[in-house]
């Protein structure tokens, strides 16, 4: 037996959804609840992670993501220090794996890694002794939006099974994209994937997603409606024929939203671009918009997963 581990989460590191069990997700949903509970008092603060170091090493640049990781951290009591790397030479391979084990040298409990390259976290999580949390590699995943994601659907919605949840826009080039469809698929929503021939990678059908082209089709009865920023900066190339155009075929309006259930829940991982894939006033709809709760559901999230993670190293088990 895996003696230390937290029975209901036998992981090291939190590097994606796939390899997550459904039992597993829903144990850090239930941790996170009470997170949420605790961030909305006005002590916020927790000794958990009392004399452990987290590092925060991001190669891309992030607002949101950045500053959740380092108040979840900040909030169990751990020693936060945040390293920004973007726009420096440092590139995969073996560059990467110095940096990880330079980073290793300095005895870190937590690296949280965030990196332009989909495998990159994977890869520096093989040359480090600490847990490793995947803040977004590449296109390929970004667990802790997925489980934010989740969190803020079952929330408002009361479950996640039997729900059907759109995702629109850019799903080539999105590791939210990817990380949700794992997670939904796995706790029984329906996915259907929306967005124009040249961003729907066909190979999304043999996950089990439903591919749509025309958003009145795609969002026909639909619970939620998840728009996604247009990645331009992994782009080769020209995607789309113009923003213009992309909004009047893509860009969430109170028009196209009249096809989905009419309780239907909108929301945005961020950077939003206002009149590219959102129309602001839809955007800022309180009762329809679940945008900022996202952004409250990822600091309750990042502390579930710092926990679980960390039981091992304070020696806790249950
Ligand atoms: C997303 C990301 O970085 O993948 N943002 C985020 O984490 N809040 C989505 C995006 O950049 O479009």
């Amino acid at each position: 037996m895996d003696s230390g581990f937290d029975l209901s989460f036998r992981h090291h590191h939190l590097l994606g959804i796939e390899g997550l069990q459904p039992y597993e997700i829903g144990h850090v949903l239930d941790l996170a609840d009470s997170y949420v509970e605790l961030n909305r008092q006005p002590s916020k603060k927790r000794a958990l992670l009392d004399g452990l170091t987290q590092i925060n090493l991001f190669f891309e640049v992030s607002t949101r993501t950045l500053t959740s990781f380092e108040l979840a951290g900040k909030r169990l009591g751990a020693d936060v220090v945040n390293m920004a790397v973007q726009g420096s030479s440092i590139k995969k391979g073996e560059t990467l794996i110095d940096t990880a084990m330079t980073l290793n040298a300095m005895q870190p409990d937590v690296l949280v890694v965030r990196h332009q390259e989909s495998g990159a976290v994977q890869l520096l999580a093989r040359h480090v002794r600490c847990a490793v949390i995947n803040a977004g590699d590449g296109s390929h995943e970004h667990p802790t939006q997925a489980l934010l994601d989740a969190l803020t659907i079952r929330r408002r919605k009361g479950r996640l099974e039997g729900l059907t949840v759109a995702i629109c826009g850019d799903l080539r080039h999105s590791r939210v994209a990817r990380s949700n469809i794992l997670l939904l698929l796995a706790m029984g929503a329906s996915v259907r994937l929306i967005g124009p021939p040249t961003l729907l990678p066909r190979a999304f059908e043999s996950y089990g997603c439903q591919l749509f082209t025309d958003m009145a089709k795609g969002l026909r009865g639909c619970d939620i409606v998840m728009m996604l920023r247009l990645q331009n900066e992994r782009m080769q190339g020209s995607f789309v024929p113009s923003v213009r155009e992309y909004f009047h075929l893509y860009g969430l309006t109170q028009e196209k939203l009249r096809h989905a259930a009419p309780d239907a829940l909108i929301m945005h991982p961020g950077p939003m671009n206002r009149g590219v894939e959102i129309d602001g006033v839809i955007a800022d709809d309180i009762d329809r918009s679940a945008i900022l709760d996202q952004v409250e559901m990822g600091v309750a999230v990042r502390m579930a997963c710092l926990d679980l993670l960390t039981r091992s190293i304070r020696g806790e088990a249950s």
